[in-house]
């Protein structure tokens, strides 16, 4: 098959992690189709090269890199790689990672450990690697981080991956300040799709029912390729007016996420607050915003595991 006419990326050299399945297989298939010569990387050798291979295939341009992307070797390698093959870097995906989910109360130190490093350190190594690449050679750049609605939103049992993925949103929206006067764009997308990640969450009866809907409206909702269109425009040098943003992206829907944000304000008035008389005045905050101070509805109070109080 050849490269699509219409192609954004055409010329540019794009890095994605964890490249080898799911959603990064699908993003660097598609920077691949939009033009970029792509670097794929994963831990896993054998699913990188038949990514590679499949670009390859297409027509594109592709390389595979293999290692644990929260070392800082192998991350500082990747940027190497990318400018020894192709000459140039414009793009880095930082989307390697994996979940270990635990309640809080039973979790170990490793099962906190393995997915912070992953996640929040994967992304500082691959990232700092790539931002001292554009300083030192004055090219402008795009970076596009991988949150969850779990750290924006809450999950049961991840207290783990929700606060890595709540720190990456935080990341970019530092990076995207540093790095723009260097005309590096930092965003983060919160995706959601049915991967090796996610599969063994759905129960059965909706995996069957979703197959179904799949079948029915020819689009599969929520497969991972529905991701890869967004990950490439903010890849693109279209997108340079676009920074320290957090897009939700899922099935044929991009969202736009507005920051934590200040929504109400009680004053003590020129002197400092007494902790006793917080208690009241406390609750004008929540009256104001218009917030309860628990769970608001009925999916706030899904998401705690109290539907039933
Ligand atoms: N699938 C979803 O609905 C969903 C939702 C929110 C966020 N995410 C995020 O999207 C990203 C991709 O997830 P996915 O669903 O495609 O998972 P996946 O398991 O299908 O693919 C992840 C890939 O990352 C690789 N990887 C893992 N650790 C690595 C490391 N240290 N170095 C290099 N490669 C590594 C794995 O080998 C695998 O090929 C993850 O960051 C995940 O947290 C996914």
């Amino acid at each position: 098959m050849k490269i699509h006419e219409r192609t954004i990326l055409n010329g540019r050299v794009v890095i994605v992690t964890g490249a080898g399945r799911g959603i990064g297989r699908a993003e660097a298939l598609e920077c691949g189709r939009q033009g970029a010569a792509v670097v794929v990387s994963d831990l896993d050798e054998a699913v990188a090269t038949e990514v590679v291979d499949q670009i390859r295939s297409e027509g594109g341009r592709a390389v595979a890199s293999v290692g644990d992307v929260s070392d800082t070797m192998v991350a500082d390698a990747l940027v190497t790689r990318a400018v020894a093959e192709f000459g140039q870097l414009d793009a880095l995906v930082n989307n390697a990672g994996f979940v270990s989910d635990r309640t809080v109360a039973k979790m170990s130190d490793d099962e906190w450990d393995s997915v912070l490093r992953v996640h929040l350190r994967g992304h500082f190594t691959c990232t700092r690697a790539a931002c001292r690449y554009w300083k030192e050679s004055e090219r402008t750049g795009r970076l596009v981080h991988t949150t969850s609605a779990s750290g924006i939103l809450g999950n049961f049992g991840q207290s783990n991956y929700g606060t890595a993925k709540a720190g990456i949103a935080a990341f970019s929206t530092i990076v995207a300040m540093e790095m723009a006067r260097y005309q590096v764009t930092s965003n983060a997308i919160a995706p959601s799709a049915i991967t090796r990640l996610t599969e063994d969450l759905l129960p059965d009866e909706e995996m069957r029912e979703h197959e179904r809907a799949a079948e029915e409206h020819g689009f599969d909702f929520f497969a991972p390729e529905n991701i890869a269109p967004l990950v490439a425009y903010l890849c693109s040098a279209d997108s340079g007016h676009i920074s320290g943003k957090v897009f939700g992206v899922q099935g044929d829907s991009i969202e736009l996420y507005q920051p934590f944000t200040s929504v109400a304000e009680i004053t003590a008035g020129n002197r400092r607050w007494r902790p006793s008389e917080l208690d009241g005045r406390i609750d004008d905050l929540f009256s104001d915003a218009c917030v309860q101070a628990g769970p608001e509805n009925m999916m706030a109070r899904m998401r705690y595991g109290i539907l039933s109080t």
